[in-house]
C-alpha cells in the first residue's frame, strides 16, 4: 500500500535564490555534507542561536517567540534543568547495566503518574524506538501480528515504524496494516466516538477476513499528524473492541504526554481510557535524549523472559537527571494547569481575528495544542494548504514560529513550551491578527 508523502512547512529549494548572500552559502555548505533527507524549515530558515523560556534568538539577536516547540516543554534552557544536567555529567553518565538509585527513583516516580496499572519502564533514547519495542511487546503478548493506525499517523522512523506511519513518507505500508480515519469534528456531524470504533471494527474485521490476528491499536490521543482531532470521547468505545478482538491499545504519548493537554499528565488519562502500553519521548527530557515505553509488569515478565533488552544510550544518568527535573517543574510550577489557561486564550484570540477578517477555518486543540485548519469554503471543506504557508511564514516574518501538519499541510500547529505566559499570549495575538488581516488583504 502507498501512501503519498507531503512536505510540511519545508524550504522550497527553488526559492534559494532569494534570500541573502551568507543564508545562500550555508545552505549550499549543508547540502554538500548533510543528507538530502533533511528539510528545513520556512521559506527563510530560522538560525537560532540560543534560547531561554518561551524566546529564541538568531544568530543576528533577533528574539523570535516559540510557539511550536514542544520537546523544551517547561521552556528552552530552564534553570533546573540545567543545574540538574550540570551537576549530573560532573558526576557520572553511564547506563542501566549498573545499580544505580537516581534512576529507580526516577522509574518509580514516573510509573506513579501512570496509576497503578501500567508500573514497569523500560528507558530508551527516541520516541521511535518506545514505539518500536511496543509494538515487539504487543505482538509478543498477544500473538498477533495486525495493527491499526490512524489514516496520516506518525509513529517513528524505524524501518518496522515506518511502515505503520503512513505520514513517515516511505511510500510503503504493512501488508498486516490496517488505516481507519481519525475522529474529524470539521467533516463530521455525528456521534465522533461511534464513527472512530466503526472504522476500528471494519479493520479488525478486515485483518480477520484475511488470516491476521490483531496486536495493536495505535494511537496519539492528539492525531496529531493527521491535522490535530482532540475529540476526549473517540476512544472509548474502540478500545473495548480491541480488546475484544485480543489486541492491546498502545497509547504513542509522545506528543499528547506530560500535561500539554492541560487535563491530565498523559493524553489516554484525559480520554478517559486506559492504556495496555504507553510510549513517551520529545518532552520528557526537556531537549535530553530520552524516551521511553511504560506497561504492566505482566507483559514486561512476558517480554523479559525471553528477551534482553540493551540500550547503550537509553536511560544514562544525564537524560534521567533532566527527566526528573521536568516531572518536577512541571507539577512545581502547575503546567498543566497553565496548558489549560493559556490554550483557552490563544483559541478565544485567533478565533476572533479569524472570524474578523472573514477567513474559512476550522479550530481546534487541548490545552497548548491547537489546530487551526483552513478550507476554500465551508460547504466543500477543501483543504486550503496555501493560507496555512502564507500565515506560517507570515508570522514567521513578525517573529512567532509555528507550523502546519495534516495529509494536506492546510492545519497550523501551534504547540508552545508549557510556561507560554500571559504576555506571549497577547504577543501571539497581536502578531496573528496583523498576519491573518494581511493574508486576507492579499486575496481579495
Ligand atoms: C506521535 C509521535 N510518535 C513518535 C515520534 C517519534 O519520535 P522521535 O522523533 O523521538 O523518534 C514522533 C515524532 O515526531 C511523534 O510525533
Amino acid at each position: 500500500m502507498t501512501v503519498g508523502a507531503v512536505s510540511l512547512n519545508a524550504l522550497d529549494p527553488t526559492a534559494v535564490a532569494g534570500l541573502d548572500k551568507e543564508t545562500r552559502n550555508l545552505i549550499d555548505r549543508r547540502s554538500k555534507v548533510m543528507s538530502p533527507l533533511y528539510r528545513l524549515f520556512y521559506q527563510k530558515p530560522l538560525r537560532p542561536a540560543r534560547a531561554f523560556g518561551t524566546k529564541i534568538i538568531d544568530v543576528y539577536g533577533d528574539e523570535y517567540l516559540d510557539a511550536y516547540n514542544n520537546v523544551p516543554c517547561v521552556g528552552h534552557n530552564h534553570p533546573r534543568v540545567v543545574d540538574a544536567i550540570t551537576r549530573q555529567l560532573s558526576l557520572i553518565n553511564t547506563n542501566t547495566r549498573y545499580l544505580q538509585s537516581d534512576i529507580v527513583e526516577y522509574a518509580e516516580d514516573l510509573v506513579s503518574t501512570h496509576g497503578p496499572r501500567l508500573n514497569n519502564v523500560v528507558l530508551t533514547c527516541t520516541g521511535s524506538e518506545a514505539n518500536d519495542l511496543a509494538l515487539r511487546i504487543a505482538r509478543h503478548v498477544t500473538g498477533g501480528t495486525g495493527v491499526i493506525v490512524s489514516r496520516f499517523a506518525y509513529h517513528g522512523n524505524t524501518r518496522d515504524v515506518t511502515t505503520w506511519s503512513p505520514a513517515s513518507g516511505t511510500g510503503v505500508i504493512g501488508d498486516e496494516v490496517r488505516l481507519v480515519s481519525p475522529p474529524d469534528g470539521f467533516r463530521t456531524d455525528a456521534n465522533l466516538a461511534a464513527a472512530f470504533v466503526r472504522e476500528v471494527q471494519t479493520q479488525i474485521e478486515d485483518l480477520q477476513r484475511n488470516g491476521i490476528r490483531l496486536a495493536a491499536l495505535v494511537v496519539d490521543s492528539l492525531f496529531s499528524s493527521d491535522g490535530i482531532f482532540p475529540d476526549p470521547d473517540a476512544l472509548t468505545q474502540a478500545v473495548a473492541a480491541v480488546h475484544r478482538a485480543g489486541g492491546v491499545f498502545v497509547s504513542d504519548e509522545v506528543q499528547s504526554g506530560f500535561g500539554r493537554t492541560g487535563s491530565a499528565m498523559w493524553g489516554y488519562q484525559r480520554c478517559g481510557v486506559d492504556a495496555d502500553i504507553a510510549t513517551m519521548g520529545k518532552p520528557m527530557g526537556n531537549g535530553m535524549p530520552i524516551g521511553g515505553v511504560i506497561m504492566k509488569q505482566t507483559h514486561a515478565e512476558r517480554l523479559g523472559a525471553h528477551v534482553p533488552y540493551f540500550n547503550t544510550f537509553g536511560g544514562q544518568n544525564v537524560p534521567v537527571a533532566a527527566a526528573q527535573a521536568v516531572l518536577d517543574v512541571i507539577r512545581d510550577e502547575g503546567l498543566i494547569a497553565n496548558a489549560a489557561l493559556r490554550g483557552g486564550q490563544l483559541v478565544d484570540g485567533m478565533r476572533e481575528s479569524l472570524d474578523r477578517f472573514g477567513h474559512c477555518y476550522h479550530i481546534r486543540g487541548a490545552g497548548l495544542y491547537i489546530g487551526v485548519e483552513f478550507a476554500t469554503d465551508l460547504h466543500t471543506k477543501s483543504p486550503d494548504p496555501s493560507t496555512a504557508d502564507a500565515v506560517v511564514n507570515g508570522m514567521r516574518r513578525r517573529r512567532v514560529l509555528i507550523s502546519r501538519c495534516g495529509p494536506h499541510a492546510n492545519v497550523l500547529k501551534i504547540r508552545p513550551p508549557l510556561v507560554f505566559s500571559h504576555s506571549d499570549v497577547d504577543r501571539y495575538l497581536t502578531e496573528f491578527d496583523a498576519v491573518v488581516r494581511d493574508v486576507r488583504a492579499a486575496r481579495d
